[in-house]
């Protein structure tokens, strides 16, 4: 963001509240909105502005939070809580000497737009002035500060809802706690700050009026957006923020040309990539780093997170998670694609079957009742119903081959290591032993199972 005559600007979001309102042991800006923590939203949008360094100011069980972001950020740690101001003021050693300007955040408010966020600090910046927030007029001031203007419309303070006068309260223009501070009048400011009021902390808003006394310049931008100010205090504010977010994805795929049956029982994270004629039936969830090819369909109730799925599938009733599906296959109702299993062109996986761990290449089918762990299946595979990869010994895992054209008969169990050669035949209910491989062309049957002579192969 800094180029020649532009400051350079820092970020710093408040994250370091247990967020008591929540009653939760996960620190509040962990919780997921859209399939991400709510912090993460915002980091997301701050870092499209190119700020030199995010700092996330963290405290409660801030090792979740450093564990989700690694070396993504920059960390202060507010040991204890004592309050908004008292937070960014841990962050002067950090800022001790810088003179660019500091974008303040707190890590509740996840729906902040780049566009508010843009025009905070280019207001800032022409105004050249020491403090800008961001105000808002709301029908429903509950649970903000209020701003308080003089008769000549300038801002004077903020005061918080706890310590507002009646007519205070009245105030309709609130503050959403979206800042640029020039960093040595900020730094300046929170010095001054006290701690008496209603809840004995310290206050970043106070800020706004030490700086007003000192005869800073301190402007304001008003926004008319009252959803994009929304703030996840308790877990009803969560439950809403949530539904706006996934609203906002939903549209936004349904304008890229993305069937939605129904709107409201489809979720669908930021995060997914789905192309153009995917039709997406009710009580659907996609989630993680999915990606969904064209003329896909997905449901209705399927689960899918962090997955690739390819062109022209179909998926039903199923769940599936870290897994690759490539084009033309069908999936369910019914399957539970576990992490791993990686899904051919044309393949049809069916009704109960699980996949863990493991290829099913091309045009194969596993149409029924079946378990395939850590197996490597060929071209043109059939698994009849009920076959099952006994892949775990007590001990350790191990692998299951079975080689192109290979068939495999109902009730089948292959005890792993194990190898079933190309074009291969078991017979309904064969127990293959581990290391008793079959080799290509032949006809196994039985238990344990041994090689049938032509003469034998219809009985
Ligand atoms: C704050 C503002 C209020 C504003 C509202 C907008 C203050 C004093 N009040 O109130 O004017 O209308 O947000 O959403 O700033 N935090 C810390 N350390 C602390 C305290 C809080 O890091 O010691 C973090 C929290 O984790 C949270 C954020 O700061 O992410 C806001 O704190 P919160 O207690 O929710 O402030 P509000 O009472 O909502
Ligand atoms: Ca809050």
């Amino acid at each position: 963001m800094a180029t020649k005559k532009e400051k350079p600007v820092v970020c710093a979001i408040l994250a370091a509240g247990q967020g008591t309102r929540m009653k939760s042991q996960t620190p509040k800006v962990l919780h997921k909105l859209c399939g991400k923590p709510m912090i993460d939203h915002i980091v997301q949008t701050t870092k499209k502005l190119e700020p030199a360094r995010v700092y996330l100011i963290v405290g409660f069980r801030e090792e979740l939070v450093r564990q989700f972001f690694g070396d993504g950020v920059y960390y202060i740690t507010q040991s204890q809580q004592l309050g908004t101001g008292h937070a960014v003021l841990q962050a002067r050693d950090e800022l001790f000497g810088y003179k660019g300007d500091v974008l303040v955040l707190y890590g509740d408010v996840p729906l902040v737009t780049e566009a508010t966020l843009r025009s905070l600090l280019d207001r800032h910046r022409e105004t050249c002035a020491s403090a800008t927030l961001v105000t808002t007029r709301v029908k429903n001031s509950s649970g903000f500060g209020r701003v308080v203007r003089n008769r000549s419309g300038r801002i004077v303070k903020i005061v918080e809802e706890k310590d507002a006068t009646p007519a205070q309260r009245r105030i309709r223009e609130i503050n959403p706690g979206m800042y640029c501070f020039e960093a040595p009048s900020l730094l300046d400011a929170l010095t001054e700050v006290g701690a008496s009021n209603k809840q004995q902390e310290y206050y970043l808003t106070d800020v706004i009026e030490v700086l007003v006394k000192k005869g800073k310049k301190v402007e304001t931008i008003t926004t008319a957006d009252e959803i994009e100010i929304l703030q996840v205090n308790t877990r009803k504010h969560l439950a809403q923020v949530n539904r706006i977010m996934h609203e906002r994805v939903l549209e936004r795929l349904m304008n890229d040309g993305v069937t939605i049956i129904d709107p409201k029982t489809t979720f669908v994270s930021e995060t997914v990539k789905v192309e153009q004629d995917v039709t997406i039936y009710p009580f659907t969830y996609i989630e993680g780093y999915t990606h969904v090819g064209a003329g896909t369909i997905i449901g209705p109730q399927t689960y899918i997170t962090d997955s690739v799925i390819g062109s022209n599938v179909v998926i039903v009733m199923s769940y599936i998670s870290s897994s690759i599906i490539r084009d033309n296959s069908r999936v369910g109702p019914y399957s539970h694609l576990r992490p791993e299993a990686i899904v051919g062109e044309n393949v049809h996986i069916g009704n109960f079957v699980e996949v863990k761990k493991s290829v099913i290449d091309d045009n194969s089918k596993v149409n029924h009742l079946s378990y395939i762990g850590d197996a490597k299946i060929g071209k043109n595979v059939n698994i009849g119903a009920g076959t099952i990869t006994a892949n775990y010994d007590g001990v350790k895992k191990s692998e299951t081959v079975i080689e192109d054209g290979a068939s495999i008969g109902s009730g089948t169990v292959l005890i792993a290591p194990v190898r079933v050669g190309k074009k291969a035949v078991t017979g309904a209910g064969t127990i293959v032993p581990k290391s008793h491989d079959i080799p290509p062309n032949a006809v196994f049957a039985g238990v344990p199972a041994r090689e049938l002579k032509p003469h034998e192969q219809n009985s």
